[in-house]
């Protein structure tokens, strides 16, 4: 029975999801399912159309086509059916700098109709849960910017949500604060919540999701497990150059070489070069420079990973 096992197993069904802003199209029919217990990561640059897509999944804006349900319920911009469902961690926090981190959550929790003890059980939880406990009494605007965001994660799951959406919880925070938001999320998983996480680290996607997807340009580039999505680069190595000037012109001569698939100027001084087979290729790449001003600095030959994927897919590294 299909229909019956796809409403009980899926958490998260998004179908044609399609946004624009003018001629600007964010979304660009934009489909993935997560399985409840999952942990999903929408990976893409800035730009990608990654909080346009979580934006509707949540309800906040209204889609030009397409579906979102939650648990089988169907979301629509600004109906409060499904709200309960999802917990959602925006990426521009949202709290206030005058008052304890504690008091913060009295308020989100009011919110949701959590009050008294059950406010105050429920609380501390979400406290431990991000770390945050002996801290909850002091006022959130002496807090480091980690914490600060590791407090927003604590709101965004006080109501008990069965599906957590992360929109890059960790962008421009200390590594301590860095991995008490990926350990709190881990455990999260490992409890069985289903979780959708933005990120543009790949190793953060890499650490902690059961399954990606790859966005970039308001499309999903390609969906499927870690070991899935490098198979699709198959027997292709990435080596980065380090040139000691023109990187764009350097690029240009190595595409032209056999055995490249593309070559692609990062900065003014590193070239990207996707290639079959890199050890045979190696003499052949650093050849291409004998006699023009450029010299190549560093050679760095990269396993088959995600950024080999995402090289592939989209022409471009993911970077900062
Ligand atoms: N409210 C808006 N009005 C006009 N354009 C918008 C609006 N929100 C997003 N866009 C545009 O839609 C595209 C996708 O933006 P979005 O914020 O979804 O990307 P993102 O993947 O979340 O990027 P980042 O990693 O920088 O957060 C961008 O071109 C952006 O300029
Ligand atoms: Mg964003």
């Amino acid at each position: 029975m299909p229909i019956a096992t796809d409403v009980l197993d899926i958490a998260l069904r998004v179908e044609g999801l399609k946004k624009s802003f003018g001629a600007n199209v964010a979304v660009d029919d934009v489909w993935f399912r997560i399985a409840k217990g999952e942990t999903f990561g929408l990976l893409g640059p800035n730009g990608a159309g990654k909080t346009t897509t979580i934006s509707m999944i949540c309800g906040l804006i209204a889609a030009d086509a397409g579906t979102v349900d939650v648990y089988g319920t169907r979301i629509a911009a600004g109906s409060p059916r499904g709200r309960r469902l999802i917990g959602y961690v925006p990426q521009e926090l949202a709290i206030y700098p005058d008052l304890s981190g504690r008091d913060n959550l009295r308020f989100f929790g009011r919110l949701y109709g959590l009050r008294g003890a059950e406010a105050e059980r429920r609380i501390d939880e979400v406290l431990d849960v991000v770390a945050l406990r002996d801290r909850a009494g002091d006022r959130s605007e002496e807090y480091s910017g980690g914490m600060k965001r590791r407090l927003n994660i604590a709101a965004g799951m006080l109501h008990e949500p069965r599906l957590l959406i992360l929109d890059e919880p960790t962008v421009g925070i200390d590594p301590q604060s860095r991995n008490a938001i990926l350990d709190a999320v881990a455990a999260l998983g490992d409890a069985g919540l289903s979780v959708l996480y933005t990120t543009h680290y790949m190793e953060e996607a890499e650490r902690l999701c059961d399954r990606l997807a790859i966005m970039d340009g308001g499309k999903i580039k390609a969906t499927g497990t870690r070991r899935e999505l490098v198979s699709m680069v198959g027997k292709h190595d990435v080596v980065n150059l380090t040139v000691s000037r023109a990187a764009r012109a350097a690029a240009e001569g190595l595409r032209a070489l056999p055995g490249v698939r593309s070559a692609t100027a990062q900065d003014d001084r590193t070239v990207s070069v996707l290639a079959d087979g890199a050890a045979a290729l190696l003499p052949d790449i650093i050849g291409t420079f004998a006699g023009t001003p450029i010299h190549v600095q560093g050679v760095e030959v990269l396993e088959p990973s995600l950024d080999a994927v995402f090289l592939h897919l989209t022409g471009t590294a993911l970077r900062d």
